[in-house]
């Protein structure tokens, strides 16, 4: 009997203390080092093509050899400043990214592919697009405040 209450609170205990791990790597789906910080967004999703076969951002935005999609240049170090607190350059009125509100936030409807959006959802191609994993980790850092972090 007591082995079997052992048995169980040990089960009972790797569960709990390995849930958080494994829910945020889960959840991250085709990039398991995403977190919630501008760092690894701009490293796993905006500079990476992932294990799905989702496109870099920065195959498109950038002006590194080519003139970037409505002047939207997402390469590391100027990302930041081009997203947080910007003005769309094709939506009158929305900002791309609006610190703790992911849903007035004009980069997440792009990604999500929303019905007010002006063109087509990102990433621009047939797909694959971004799970919804990797856009709830997106919209967690925005609602952090969508630090510089
Ligand atoms: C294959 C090329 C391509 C890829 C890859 C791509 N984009 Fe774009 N993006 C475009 C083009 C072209 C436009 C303008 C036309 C449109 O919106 O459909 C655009 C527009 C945008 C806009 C609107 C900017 C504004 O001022 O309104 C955002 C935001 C955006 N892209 C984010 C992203 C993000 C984030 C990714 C990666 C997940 C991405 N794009 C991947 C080509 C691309």
């Amino acid at each position: 009997m007591k082995r079997v209450q052992q048995l169980v609170l040990a089960v009972a205990l790797a569960a709990v203390s390995g849930a958080c791990d494994e829910q945020l790597s889960d959840v991250a789906g085709p990039s398991p080092d995403l977190r919630t910080t501008f760092t690894s967004i701009q490293r796993e999703i905006f500079s990476t093509t992932d294990s799905s076969g989702r496109l870099a951002c920065t195959q498109c935005h950038t002006d590194v050899g080519r003139v970037p999609p409505v002047n939207l240049v997402l390469l590391e170090g100027r990302a930041y400043a081009n997203l947080v607190g910007r003005a769309s350059n094709q939506k009158p009125g929305a900002t791309l990214v609006v610190p703790g509100d992911p849903d007035a936030s004009y980069l997440i409807h792009k990604l999500e592919g929303r019905a007010d959006i002006v063109g087509q959802r990102m990433p621009r191609t047939t797909g694959p697009f971004l799970t919804e994993g990797q856009i709830r980790i997106i919209r967690r850092w925005i609602e952090l405040g969508a630090v510089n972090d």
